[in-house]
């Protein structure tokens, strides 16, 4: 299915199931757009550290992300879901491209350096090339926009440096790749349960994925952090920084109700529970539809596997085609002078 619309990639890396923070910064976007571009969801399975202590839940993940992807309504007839690694174009764009990326750009990239210092000597040398893949996976379908967390802002940028100097070198005037725009979701940061500066991550037990059924969204929700300086419900409580209201603000669409809620926190006129209740309640209304498609998959493995079949093969025929016009525009037609 080719189609004239404009193209959408963008990426996961397989670490493990999504979260509501990968929803509301990513994935609702994702929707929205489905149908107005032609999307490409690429899970980033190349860009993985750890590979060789991982590869089993690597496997499992690649799958649990694919299903995390149908249950929220992503749609495989329209959109495109596909595996990296097999789509082995990217490892020839990556290693062109790199050599047009100045070692120096890649060790100013903020999410680089912090990741990097936590590495020290032993950083891998596919590590400075990441993000020049993740740079092959969106310039690959000749991507217009790219819908990401926040965190990812600084590589699109540096996607737009490399498409403009691709084109300048060896464009001819002609632009071979767009140069990509990014689009940062509603919810460009969210909160763990625990507190207003937690991290989210499956060690910590602190994010709410959206796996999580009613029960457990519930238990969650009854223990998240809210105002440690308020001791009984008729305190006056704080709003700002409290992650109970960040998740309301972020996930419940009943704007008057969390207004009200909040009127009557800093009063001190409502309790915990009450305010936590609604939140529960309201995330599990709009997780609800969720749980159903993923019921229907768990008990259909074979439509994932065949989600992630027939998206990959149409990847690969648009990589093709555009390793074809990227090696012609670099002269690589040696066997085809006659
Ligand atoms: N690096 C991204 C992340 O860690 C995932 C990713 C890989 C990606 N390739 C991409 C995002 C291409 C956008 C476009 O979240």
């Amino acid at each position: 299915m080719d189609t004239e619309k404009p193209r959408i990639l963008t990426g996961i890396r397989p670490t493990g199931s999504l979260h509501l923070g990968h929803y509301g910064g990513a994935l609702e976007n994702w929707l929205k757009l489905q149908k107005e571009y032609d999307c490409f969801f690429l899970i980033a399975d190349y860009q993985v550290s750890d590979y060789a202590e991982n590869i089993d839940n690597i496997r499992e993940w690649v799958i649990e992300i694919a299903i995390d992807w149908l249950s929220v309504g992503l749609d495989p007839d329209i959109s495109h879901f596909a595996i990296e690694s097999l789509i082995p174009e990217h490892t020839e764009l990556t290693t062109w491209l790199s050599w047009w990326v100045p070692l120096g750009r890649l060790q100013r990239n903020p999410t680089l350096k912090s990741e990097m210092t936590d590495l020290g000597e032993s950083v891998p040398v596919a590590f400075f090339n990441y993000p020049v893949m993740q740079v092959a996976n969106i310039l690959m379908p000749r991507a217009h926009l790219v819908p990401v967390g926040e965190d990812q802002l600084p590589h699109i940028e540096m996607t737009r440096e490399i498409a403009r100097r691709f084109n300048r070198l060896f464009g001819n005037d002609k632009e071979i790749f767009p140069v990509p725009k990014a689009l940062v979701g509603r919810i460009p940061r969210l909160v763990g349960i625990d507190g207003p500066d937690a991290k989210m991550s499956k060690s910590k037990n602190n994010a709410i994925w959206l796996k999580d059924d009613s029960e457990t969204v519930t238990k969650k929700v009854m223990r998240m952090y809210t105002d440690p300086s308020r001791l009984r419900a008729t305190d006056p409580g704080h709003v700002e920084g409290n992650p109970v209201f960040m998740y309301h603000d972020a996930f419940n669409p009943d704007i008057d109700e969390v207004e009200d809620l909040k009127k009557r926190y800093v009063l001190g006129k409502v309790g915990d529970v009450e305010v936590k209740t609604k939140l529960a309640n309201a995330l599990n209304q709009l997780m609800d539809p969720w749980r159903d498609r993923r019921d229907y998959f768990e008990t259909h493995p074979e439509l994932v596997i065949e989600a992630l079949r027939s998206g990959t093969e149409h990847y690969r025929d648009k990589a093709q085609e555009t390793m074809e016009m990227v090696r012609s525009a670099l002269k690589l037609d040696y066997l085809q002078k006659d």
